[in-house]
């Protein structure tokens, strides 16, 4: 494997819980934590341990920070600057209509010049770790005005930039433009890592190979098969390595034990219903578990449900 593979951020999925998961199959080379409110990490709220948990590999952790706020941002990254982590990273991707009226995630591309004081002043607060951007192209699909918004960002210090080629408008609709992510990289000398659509392992083998991104960062596909970075890596020997589950029922069974370990009871139920969403994509009667699974209101009844599905349904139980 070429390029360092990474899980990507995702709200109520890239949790300790799924990180020790993916770790059992051998891990991958970087997490990026769920985006966590710099005003929330700076109130330090009651759940905050559990967002800035860096575990199971601190050094591999990359912390993601959303706000509208340069000061937060800056006073929020100064304390995380402080602890164990790989880096810190600032959203500039989600376009949630709550955090773009808070001035948040994506609402930075649209004015480049507030997000260069932005950054600078972050900058200055990050010391000991590389400091990164994860973006997507902006409003439009203007090749040119990601060119000059990514170049400010290299020029104020920025160390890394996540690419996922949508526009701001498209959500998670039409084709992400790879191509984007190779012609950026030829434009800047930091390293641009490439996300978007990777569905498959075959797709994460293709991309860290084929030279157009610096590294590669999954999210939906590492829900689905947590074992994919390992797949990725052991290539055909993968089936039946040390690496690999023994089957599915293993697999959830594992994931609702390490959310009962490493999240608060309150979490368990949503955080459940948002993996087995992908985790279920597995599964030939997905709609039906998907269904089954939400119905369940304690975690104890998900891991009884899927007992059950399994037995009834030994062919869905499939080695990986
Ligand atoms: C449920 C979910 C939550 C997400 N939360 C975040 C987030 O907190 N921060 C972020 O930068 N991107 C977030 N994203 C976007 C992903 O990081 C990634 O850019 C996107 O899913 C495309 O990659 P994929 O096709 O490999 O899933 C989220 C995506 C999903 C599906």
């Amino acid at each position: 494997m070429s390029v360092p593979l990474i899980l990507a951020p995702m709200a109520d999925l890239s949790h300790r819980a799924l990180r020790e998961l993916i770790e059992t199959f051998s891990g991958c080379d970087y997490y990026y934590s769920e985006m966590t409110s710099a005003a929330r990490i700076l109130s330090a709220g009651a759940y905050e341990k559990y967002y800035l948990d860096a575990g199971p590999r601190p050094e591999k952790l990359v912390y993601q920070i959303e706000g509208g706020k340069e000061q937060n941002l800056a006073a929020a990254a100064s304390l995380l600057d402080k602890t164990e982590c790989a880096g810190i990273d600032i959203n500039m991707g989600c376009c949630a209509p709550a955090i773009l009226r808070s001035g948040a995630g994506a609402a930075w591309l649209f004015d480049s010049e507030k997000t260069k004081v932005m950054i600078s002043l972050v900058r200055k607060n990050v010391m000991r770790h590389k400091l990164s951007v994860k973006l997507r192209i902006g409003k439009t699909d203007s090749f040119e005005n990601l060119v000059s918004f990514c170049t400010m960002l290299q020029n104020q210090g920025v160390d890394i930039i996540t690419l996922h080629p949508r526009t701001t408008k498209e959500k998670f609709r039409s084709w992400v433009r790879w191509e984007y992510i190779g012609q950026l990289k030829k434009e800047l000398h930091i390293p641009v890592v490439g996300n978007g659509d990777i569905t498959s392992v075959e797709d994460l083998c293709r991309r860290s190979a084929d030279g157009s991104c610096s590294a590669v960062m999954a999210g939906r596909l590492a829900v689905r098969q947590p074992w994919c970075f390992a797949k990725a890596v052991t290539g055909t020997k993968f089936a039946g390595s040390k690496n690999a589950p023994s089957n599915l029922e293993e697999t959830a069974l594992l994931f609702l034990d390490l959310l009962s370990k490493y999240q608060p009871a309150e979490f368990y139920c949503s955080r459940a219903r948002r993996f087995f969403y992908y985790f279920c994509g597995n599964f030939m009667w997905a709609e039906y578990m998907r269904n089954e699974l939400n119905r369940q209101e304690k975690i104890t009844e998900m891991a009884e449900t899927l007992k059950k599905f399994f037995k009834e349904n030994p062919q869905e139980n499939k080695p990986v």
